[in-house]
């Protein structure tokens, strides 16, 4: 593969060649954000996949984002830069384990956060992003049981929000929880204007401490909406590129990691594996490929476009 500047080059060459489009999560790196046709949250990117034209898919961030991006729009070849890159909270849910907990409540109606995989958004009834959660868990009868997985924090955070009951699956973002409430304390003492943002995911003490919640594409949009200066981000440092070029004037302080690490951020190792190198074998091989089956497509895809209806 080429480099450097050749490197950016080439694949903006070989998107216009082959039609493609590539899509990616604001978590992923500022220069993939760079070459991107569409960046934004899980919601966003969804209806992106299903409304794109282009013959290929190439999704820039985790892989049950590329096989939600294939479940909705099933005729276009859909390729990811790394298949390892996962997510923690899609790995929480084992199918067995996720079909015993329904058998031992059969009347419940299943929410899923969309960070899951193929596999569990067929056993959903209806999916959810962080952007319309509440919106989704509010279109429910009152009296009906709901389950709600695989994110325990947004699950609890969204029960208060509701005052619903939910049945928690007890996932969680590893990055999210990650963040250092003690370090935030501190940042609040340091910056006592500074307003603090909190995406979901958070632990329940943090969102407690948090002057405002919403997921990654909310979080932008209250910083330029906001007339304050100072914010502390808390969420996934990958969100501050698009924030710095929206409010350059502002202060935006990443919110830190329990551990010690180079970027005194917060960073998921997972949405970090997407690199320009893997990007461009992905155009230029249009591998690897995600494929499904539709025995497992069919009902993911109902339970995909229950929300999509609910968030038109
Ligand atoms: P949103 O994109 O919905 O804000 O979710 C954040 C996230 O963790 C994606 O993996
Ligand atoms: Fe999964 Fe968390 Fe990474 Fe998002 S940030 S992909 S929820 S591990």
């Amino acid at each position: 593969a080429p480099k450097g500047t050749e490197l950016i080059e080439a694949i903006k060459k070989l998107k216009a060649e082959k039609n493609a489009v590539i899509l990616a999560h604001y978590y992923v790196d500022g220069e993939i954000q760079e070459l991107a046709d569409f960046v934004g949250d899980s919601l966003g990117l969804s209806q992106a996949a299903e409304k794109t034209t282009a013959d290929l898919i190439v999704f820039c961030g985790v892989h049950f984002m590329g096989e939600t991006a294939k479940i909705l729009n099933p005729s276009k070849k859909v390729v990811v830069p790394d298949f390892n890159a996962g997510c923690s909270l899609a790995d929480s849910v084992p199918v067995e384990e996720f079909a015993a907990l329904k058998a031992k409540h059969p009347n419940a109606v299943v929410v899923s956060y969309i960070n899951c995989s193929a596999e569990i958004k067929a056993m959903t009834d209806i999916i959810c992003t962080s952007s319309n959660a509440v919106q989704v868990v509010e279109s429910i009868p009152k009296e009906q049981e709901i389950i709600f997985a695989p994110d325990a924090n947004l699950g609890r955070y969204v029960a208060h929000k509701t005052g619903r009951e939910l049945i928690l699956w007890e996932g969680a973002c590893m990055v999210h929880i990650d963040i250092s409430l003690d370090k935030l304390k501190q940042l609040r003492v340091e910056f006592p204007d500074a307003m603090l943002i909190a995406h979901p995911e958070c632990k329940e003490m943090i969102l407690r401490e948090a002057d405002y919640v919403g997921s990654t594409t909310a979080l932008l949009n209250y910083v330029e909406k906001s007339d304050r200066q100072t914010f502390i981000v808390a969420t996934e440092a990958g969100i501050l590129h698009k924030m710095k070029m929206a409010v350059p004037n502002k202060h935006l302080i990443p919110a830190p990691a329990n551990e010690q690490n180079s970027c005194a951020c917060s960073e998921c190792p997972y949405m970090k594996m997407n690199t320009l190198e893997k990007l461009y074998n992905a155009l230029y091989y249009e591998l690897p490929e995600i494929h499904l089956s539709e025995e497992i497509r069919i009902p993911a895809y109902k339970a995909l476009k229950a929300m999509l209806e609910i968030s038109k």
